[in-house]
């Protein structure tokens, strides 16, 4: 039986929740993912059939705003793949016309519910017909996007009839007919981005699609393969999900599926689609299913040789049971690998976030050149394009799948040439990454975004967020810590390392009227400031984020270089042209930057302390929502720039990735004092002064109030853990969930409330539990020792090393340094006595 905490179920059928429903209820396996949405339906005002394969992207021209404003853009999407769902059926009571096809949208809708097995990673929609004369018609359906062969879909359909008999009408097939349209404020751009469509069949039961993507040129093959059968009732069900008869094993009855016979079947290919027309007799009370297993094959070589290999894995695929079973299995062997017991509704929400981070990065991304996409393979918001969050994705990954987050950091390293080209391009040196990036590691931020509040398109300047470098050399110096991985440091690291610090270096600028070096012109996490109020030119002076991460990237690319092997260092000192002298520079620069401080607190930039203050209140009672500050002030022709208030944290970003010890140390590196008190005091300054306007605002406020001022934290804590599933931004889960804050919210449970960190071959930990959440378990792999548990009770910890651990662990809780030795669990008091 199913654990309730484990499913995610929506009750009756509503229109307007219908997108965010289909974000919610995706299915992933790391290489594509499908969004839950109705089979019988295609795209429209309420339903978004969405499919999408990592790192598949394409380029399109549009043309944007009116009048001389007009203006030509060119954006890179992750691209809407044919759609592998449509299954369409219609009643025809014996002697009777057929009915109208059927869909949850039509009169004949008696009941509907839909549920997200996260265990098992399927999603089954159950749904109830009556039609005018009291004809019934069950249907439940089962899908599973297959996690442990990353080329497959499958999807099974029951028919049960009650109060007539005659024939079943299905059509299913593959739609090739789609474009990008899941965002609104998208749709004046071009969306069409597929092309040289080409359908057949390739074996009696299967029809193929194939297509092109017409600038990128990635060619893309469906073969869809569909059956039909019967339950044969009164047989047992083989095993866990045995030949599939009762998906979840509580049905007594054994599933037949074969071959429609041929006169049943009409195979129907257009220009853009294939489809199956199927003709079931059927009789009341017994029920009836449809089996599709669907193959998507995409890649660069000839079509021919695409679509051959559909075929062939569609051909080759086993039956459903069959399939279910190793998809469950494939499931259970990620869930083994990331143990977190936290109960109730906290819980079962961080068990989504992991069911969808595993969904969009799995195991299998780890073959691919794809990087972490802010809203998963979810839908199109931000155009499938990569930011800054996986700063939240990758120190989760590093303890668990430490080869996911390795080629996550290879998609990064793939594009440093591109990054050194984007510098060079501005007369800097190193490596400037961009702000969004997608197949190409160029600048794909839009020049221009559409605020649909006003209707005007504006300049948008967030490219200047050239902080993303930091994460990336962040996440390169974490996942090294994490992992040991010396062959990575050598080969990638080190390279990536010096080429960010080296364009901090470029880019910051000695000013001996100060007696330290600036970075002027950028923009920090903050979006909503992206220059001075009235200012010519976009861009910030001295943005503190920006300085303090710029130091620690330095500070951190000095030590690779005393880390590296003596004959690879002098190798790659050579291939870069890393002098003596370059590393001297890096190291004054990384000691002299400006962090900007006003009123006892560390300033968010030059000048923030005159900007005029925000009647947040009075806003509030005019708007209610105001968490999207930016669009509401630019509609009242207005602009946040102009005041003391933040989208999202920026300086409080610090106390996120730093452990305190390790801030209050970069600070003295840099010259500053940061003790606890000027912290708090810069904690409560811009706590007052955020509108958390991104998910990723919620996550950090949670860490780092769990610290500063623990009776706050929980309220962010349950911002953050609701951000998606209730859609807290007003309508964007709906265009693709939230990968960032989803994975942050996991490794705020992780690394953030143990306070955990794991470095110089010891795990520290500096348990800071809420009241709300003050016991739970978690586990993870330390490379060199092995499966790791922690469990926190108020004010104790457990750590439990496996017993096939060839050594024992060092661990810090507080002051108390311990060596735990394999096999066994010793408890620990948290304050140290
Ligand atoms: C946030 C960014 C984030 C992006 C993608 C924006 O709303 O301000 O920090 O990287 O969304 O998730």
């Amino acid at each position: 039986m199913t654990v309730p905490a484990w499913t995610w179920t929506y009750e009756g059928y509503d229109p307007a929740e219908e997108t965010l429903r289909e974000s919610i209820c995706t299915l992933g396996n790391g290489v594509f993912a499908t969004r839950g949405a109705a089979s019988e339906t295609p795209a429209g005002e309420v339903h978004y059939p969405g499919t999408y394969a990592a790192g598949v992207y394409n380029r399109l021209t549009s043309r944007v705003g009116q009048g001389p404003a007009a203006r030509e853009v060119e954006n890179e999407d992750m691209v809407n793949l044919p759609d592998w769902l449509p299954l369409r059926y219609r009643m025809r009571p014996a002697g009777a016309p057929p009915g109208d096809w059927l869909t949850p949208d039509g009169p004949e809708l008696r009941r509907h519910r839909q549920t997200l097995d996260m265990r098992h990673g399927t999603l089954t929609r159950e749904t109830v017909y009556e039609d005018g004369a009291g004809h019934r018609l069950t249907v439940r359906q089962l899908r599973f996007v297959h996690m442990g062969d990353p080329h497959l879909a499958v999807q099974r359909t029951e028919f049960t009839p009650e109060g007539w008999s005659g024939t079943l009408e299905v059509r299913s097939g593959i739609d090739g007919g789609v474009r990008n349209a899941g965002v609104p404020r998208y749709r004046d751009l071009a969306g069409h981005h597929l092309c040289d469509w080409r359908t057949g069949t390739a074996a009696e039961d299967t029809v193929t699609l194939g297509c092109r993507t017409n600038a990128s040129g990635i060619h893309l093959a469906l073969a869809a393969r569909t059956r039909a059968g019967t339950h044969v009732p009164g047989t047992p069900v083989e095993g866990n999900g045995g030949n599939g008869g009762g998906w979840n094993g509580n049905r007594r009855t054994r599933a037949v599926a074969s071959p429609v016979p041929a006169e049943a079947v009409r195979t129907v290919t257009g220009e853009r689609g294939a489809f199956q027309e199927l003709s079931l007799p059927v009789r009341a009370g017994v029920t009836v299913f449809v089996d599709k297993t669907v193959a998507l094959s995409t890649g660069r070589e000839r079509a021919a040789e695409q679509d051959r290999e559909a075929a062939r894995l569609a051909a080759r695929a086993a039956d459903f049971g069959v399939l279910l079973a190793a998809h469950r299995r494939a499931w259970e062997g990620l869930w083994q690998r990331t143990p977190l017991e936290v109960r109730g509704r906290a819980g079962r929400i961080l068990r989504l976030h992991r069911f969808h981070l595993l969904g969009t990065l799995s195991p299998h991304t780890a073959a691919l050149d794809a990087g972490v996409p802010a809203r998963g393979l979810h839908g199109e918001a931000y155009r499938g394009h990569v930011f800054w969050d996986e700063l939240f994705v990758l120190p989760y990954l590093n303890l668990h799948f430490p080869e996911v987050s390795r080629a996550l950091l290879g998609y990064r390293y793939r594009r440093l040439p591109a990054a050194c080209r984007a510098a060079r391009e501005k007369g800097l040196d190193g490596a400037m990454f961009p702000w969004q990036s997608g197949s190409e590691g160029r600048e794909e931020t839009q020049e221009m975004h559409l605020n649909p509040r006003s209707g005007r398109w504006l300049p948008d300047h967030s490219r200047l967020q050239h902080h993303v470098g930091s994460a990336v050399a962040y996440n390169v110096w974490r996942y090294w810590q994490s992992t040991g991985d010396r062959d990575f440091l050598v080969t990638q690291g080190a390279e990536m390392l010096w080429g960010i610090a080296r364009f901090w270096s470029s880019l910051a600028r000695f000013d001996p009227g100060l007696g330290r070096y600036r970075i002027r012109g950028v923009v920090g996490p903050d979006e909503y400031h992206d220059g001075y109020p009235d200012a010519p030119l976009p861009g910030l002076d001295d943005n503190a984020y920006t300085n303090a991460t710029a130091a620690w990237v330095l500070a951190r690319a000095r030590e690779t270089y005393a880390l590296l092997p003596d004959r690879e260092r002098r190798l790659l000192c050579e291939r870069l042209d890393v002098t003596e002298a370059e590393r001297a520079r890096w190291e004054e620069v990384s000691r002299l930057l400006h962090l900007p401080h006003h009123e006892g607190v560390i300033s968010q930039f030059s000048g923030y302390e005159r900007l005029a203050p925000l009647d947040w209140e009075g806003l509030r009672a005019r708007y209610g929502d105001i968490r999207r500050l930016d669009r509401i002030l630019e509609a009242e022709g207005d602009s946040p720039n102009r005041y003391q208030a933040s989208k999202q944290a920026d300086v409080l970003m610090l106390g996120y990735l730093f452990p305190p010890t390790e801030l209050a140390a970069l600070f003295t590196q840099l010259g500053y004092e940061l003790d606890e008190a000027r912290w708090h005091r810069t904690v409560d300054y811009y706590l007052a002064r955020t509108s958390h306007g991104s998910t990723l605002s919620a996550v950090v406020h949670a860490w780092i109030l769990a610290r500063a001022r623990r009776a706050e934290a929980w309220r962010y804590c349950e911002e953050a853990l609701a951000g998606d599933v209730a859609d807290l931004q007003g309508g964007t889960t709906g265009e693709g969930i939230h990968l960032g804050a989803m994975g942050g919210t996991l490794d705020l449970v992780q690394r953030g409330l143990p306070g955990l960190e794991v470095r110089d071959g010891a795990l520290w930990l500096a348990p800071a539990p809420l009241p709300q959440l003050s016991k739970f378990a978690i586990g993870f792999r330390l490379a060199e020792y092995g499966e790791v548990k922690l469990r926190l009770r108020r004010n104790r910890v457990q750590v439990a090393l496996s017993a096939a651990s060839p050594r024992p662990l060092r661990v810090r809780v507080g002051r108390r340094e311990m060596l735990v030795e394999p096999g066994t669990a010793p408890w620990v008091e948290v304050n140290g006595r």
